[in-house]
């Protein structure tokens, strides 16, 4: 492991202002990443009584000792979500103690806002506006230098938690050697003057010759960064080859497919294929950064697009919303999000819970192989799910309005081995008991024989 990436095995702590919304906010984004949730002004409430009557019986200075107490006990605790009172960051303790164990995400609201939320509540500190704006003068200097990055919602901070911007500008560490996917390259040249090493278009890069090239053409030392430029098959294999060159290197990501941006980018999954199969050779090793810049969307063939809507679909399927619906920058921020959220719940898919996002994928799989491959990964992807949430019996018709499935040429018998070899394929599926819900189940072999056959042409 070359450094840190964001909260992975840190606490994730919520800083800012009274009325930012760090607690609503803060129980979201524990839910979604499956940590406990630590509220630090309930904590100090059920050990030492109501925070108004510790300020007016004990005195400001009294709670700020209970407060650093509370926080050091938090942080002793397992990786957790932590939402800190606005006046935590003052103290030089809790500072320090924060910046050694936490990922610090400043939750920014306007003042108005912060205002308008807590006016009326019986916070010490909120009693009249004026000095409410005064008090948020001199405490944002603290909250913006503290803090690893700024967010204003719950996707934004699950996103920051893995240094995901949308839509991004990109801080590039220096030095670096930029990767690239050919055609990306020659759709969108680099003006800057850099080293640029290219890999050829689409999955054909997902090699190990592609990977000896690149090992044998980079020079870079072990402070320097593999800037990964493409699609999926780009970041996969740049991905991978920072994770062995040197021991592992770091790098960043631009994903500049639909697919890349929701899916492929995003959880620290690196690979290529081997002569007998995909992915079969491969590394958790995670981008220090991941720009996601939806210009790039505008050069994509509608295949590609079509294919990346198939992940789009499974995503809002999952997450119980119709994310499909959305204008696309917002579209492929909260798909982003979503799986962020989970790759933080089991970063390294040791608790099984990142199993839910191969939703659909094991039919997709069986397709694929049985096809000999000729079936692309989006249009499998579509089949899976319609598969998925027949077996589930729920409704069908976002996949077919979204995505247009139509049973696809491949070898059933071929299909149904590749099925039951697949390392999920142990009779367990993911399935949905209602969108939103995934399930991981098992199904009779006969039933979802019969839904892999309903996929295939006659
Ligand atoms: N690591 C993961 O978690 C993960 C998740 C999902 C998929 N993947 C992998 O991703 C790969 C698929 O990636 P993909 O679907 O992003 O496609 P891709 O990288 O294979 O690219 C598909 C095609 O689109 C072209 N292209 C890319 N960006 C373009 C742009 N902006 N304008 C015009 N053309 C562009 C490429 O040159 C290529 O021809 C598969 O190998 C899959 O296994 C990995
Ligand atoms: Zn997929």
């Amino acid at each position: 492991m070359v450094s840190q990436v964001g909260a992975l095995g840190k606490h994730l702590a919520l800083i800012g202002f009274m009325g930012a919304g760090k607690t609503t906010v803060g129980r979201e984004v524990a839910d979604r990443t499956r940590r406990p949730f630590v509220d630090l002004d309930r904590e100090i409430e059920k050990r030492h009584g109501p925070i108004s009557e510790i300020f007016e019986q004990r005195g400001e200075e009294e709670f700020r000792r209970l407060e650093e107490q509370a926080l050091a006990g938090a942080l002793a605790g397992p990786d957790a979500v932590l939402a800190l009172g606005g006046g935590a960051v003052l103290s030089a303790v809790n500072r320090e103690r924060l910046e050694a164990r936490a990922f610090r995400v400043f939750l920014d609201v306007d003042i108005e806002t912060a205002w308008e939320r807590v006016r009326g509540s019986d916070r010490p500190l909120a009693r009249n506006e004026q000095d409410f704006r005064r008090l948020y003068e001199t405490r944002l200097r603290f909250y913006a230098e503290l803090g690893d990055t700024a967010a204003q919602d719950a996707d934004g901070v699950v996103l920051s938690a893995l240094n995901i911007v949308v839509p991004g500008g990109l801080l590039i560490a220096h030095p670096y050697v930029v990767i690239a996917d050919e055609r990306v390259l020659a759709l969108h040249p680099r003006e800057r003057d850099e080293t640029v090493l290219t890999v050829p278009a689409g999955e054909d890069a997902k090699s190990l010759a592609t990977v000896e090239r690149l090992w044998a053409e980079l020079r870079i030392d072990r402070d320097g960064t593999i800037l990964a430029i493409g699609g999926g098959s780009t970041t996969d294999v740049a991905g991978y080859v920072a994770a062995t060159y040197l021991r592992g290197v770091r790098w960043q990501a631009v994903p500049t497919t639909l697919t890349g941006m929701v899916d492929a980018a995003i959880g620290g999954k690196t690979g290529i294929n081997t002569p007998d199969g995909k992915n079969l050779a491969g590394a958790f090793h995670f981008p220090q950064s991941v720009s996601i810049q939806p210009h790039y969307l505008l050069t994509l063939p509608e295949e590609e697009r079509h294919a990346g809507m198939a992940e789009v679909v499974k995503t809002g399927l999952l997450a119980g919303r119709e994310l499909w619906s959305l204008p696309e920058v917002e579209m492929t921020r909260a798909c982003a999000a979503f799986k962020a959220g989970v790759v933080l719940a089991d970063p390294y898919e040791r608790e099984g819970y990142r199993t839910i996002l191969n939703l659909g994928h094991t039919f997709a799989h069986a397709l694929e192989a049985g096809s000999g491959y000729r079936v692309r990964h989006g249009d499998a992807v579509a089949l899976g799910l319609l598969a998925a949430l027949r077996l589930s019996g729920q409704p069908t018709d976002a996949v077919e309005e979204t995505l247009q499935p139509r049973p696809v040429t491949a070898d059933l018998d071929a299909a149904w081995h590749a099925l039951k070899r697949d390392k999920k394929g142990d009779g367990v599926f993911v399935l949905l008991e209602r969108p939103g819900q995934p399930v991981v189940t098992t199904v009779a072999d006969d039933d979802a024989r019969a839904a892999l056959e309903a996929l295939i042409a006659k």
